[in-house]
C-alpha cells in the first residue's frame, strides 16, 4: 500500500535531499531491502563513495590511471514514497524555461554572489558566468578565469583567450558563434590551479549550462576541464585523440532531441603559448571536432 508522508516528515526529506544536491549527488536508489525500514529514512551507505560526479574521481594526479566511472550513492528508502518528490527536487528549475537565454539567466540567478567555495575570498572582483551563443553546437570549457578575465567578467580575454580566438578563428567560426566557460567561476588567487573541492562545487553549474546550451561537441580544454568533465584521471596524452560521449552530471535531460554530446580534449591555450610545438597537434584536435561537426576550414586558415 503507497504510504503518505507525512508533511514535516517529506519536508525534512526534502532538506536532505537538496543538500544532497548541493554537495553535486544527484542519483538515488531505492534498495529493496529497505521495504521494511521506514524509520531508515535516508542513510547515505557509508561502504559507497561519494558520488559527487566530479569531487569523486578527479584526480589532479597525472597518474595516467583511469579512475573509476561515478557510482551511484545507495540510499535506503522507505517503500512507496510519494516519489514526485524526487522528480521536483532533481529538475532544475531552468529546465522549465524554453528559452535559452532565459535558463541562463535563472542559473546565473541561482549562483547569485556566490560563497560556495573558499574562492569568492580570496580576491576574486566577479564571477566569470560564461559567454556566447546559448544555443551552441560547439562549447569550450577552460579552468577557470585569470586576471584579465577576473577583471572583464568573460572567459578567456586575454592572451590565452586571443590564443583561443585564433583556433576559434582557423575552425571558420566566429567566438560569438561558441559558447565558452569554465571550471570554476571565480579567480584562483595567483592564477594556481583550483583545487579539487572547488572544481566540485562549482561545476554543477557549468553542467546546468550545458545542459541549456544542449552543445553538439564540447571540447574541454586542457586537464582540469578534461579530468573534471569526464570525472577520470589521466594524462593529457591518453586523453586526447578521440571522443567521449559526454552526458552533464547531476542534470537529467528533459529534451527527447538531447541525450548528451561529444567532448573532445585538446591542450590549454596557455600551454600553447608556453609550447607552441604542440599547436599542430591541438589543429588535430580542432580537425576531429570539424569534421564530427561537418564544418570546412577556409582555405587561409594555418
Ligand atoms: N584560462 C582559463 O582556463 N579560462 C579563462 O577564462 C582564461 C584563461
Amino acid at each position: 500500500m503507497p504510504r503518505t508522508l507525512d508533511p514535516e516528515v517529506r519536508r525534512a526529506l526534502a532538506t536532505r535531499i537538496r543538500y544532497y544536491n548541493e554537495m553535486g549527488i544527484y542519483d538515488f536508489y531505492r534498495r529493496p531491502s529497505a521495504a521494511t525500514d521506514v524509520a531508515a529514512t535516508i542513510a547515505v551507505d557509508e561502504e559507497e563513495e561519494p558520488v559527487s560526479a566530479n569531487a569523486v574521481s578527479t584526480n589532479y594526479a597525472e597518474s595516467g590511471e583511469e579512475m573509476s566511472p561515478r557510482k551511484a550513492t545507495a540510499v535506503a528508502m522507505p517503500v512507496a514514497v510519494d516519489e514526485n518528490i524526487f522528480d521536483a527536487i532533481a529538475l532544475k528549475p531552468e529546465q522549465s524555461v524554453s528559452d535559452p537565454v532565459k535558463a541562463l539567466k535563472i542559473i546565473r540567478e541561482d549562483l547569485g554572489d556566490c560563497t560556495r567555495c573558499v574562492l569568492h575570498k580570496q580576491g576574486r572582483k566577479q564571477i566569470v558566468f560564461g559567454v556566447g551563443d546559448p544555443k551552441a553546437e560547439l562549447m569550450f570549457v577552460g579552468e577557470g578565469p585569470g586576471a584579465d578575465e577576473d577583471a572583464q567578467g568573460e572567459p578567456f580575454v586575454g592572451r590565452a583567450g586571443q590564443l583561443l580566438n585564433n583556433m576559434i578563428k582557423a575552425m571558420g567560426i566566429e567566438r560569438e558563434q561558441v559558447y565558452i566557460a569554465n571550471i570554476v567561476k571565480c579567480r584562483p588567487p595567483g592564477n594556481r590551479t583550483p583545487e579539487r573541492d572547488e572544481c566540485a562545487t562549482c561545476s554543477p553549474f557549468l553542467m546546468r549550462q550545458i545542459a541549456v546550451v544542449k552543445p553538439k561537441v564540447i571540447v574541454a580544454l586542457g586537464a582540469v576541464a578534461a579530468k573534471t568533465l569526464l570525472a577520470m584521471s589521466a594524462s593529457m596524452m591518453q586523453l586526447r585523440g578521440r571522443f567521449y560521449d559526454f552526458r552533464p552530471a547531476g542534470v537529467r535531460s528533459n529534451d527527447p532531441n538531447w541525450d548528451g554530446c561529444k567532448l573532445a580534449v585538446t591542450y590549454h591555450p596557455a600551454f600553447l603559448l608556453r609550447d607552441p610545438r604542440q599547436k599542430g597537434e591541438a589543429w588535430k584536435d580542432l580537425q576531429m571536432v570539424m569534421k564530427e561537426l561537418g564544418m570546412k576550414a577556409p582555405q587561409t586558415s594555418r
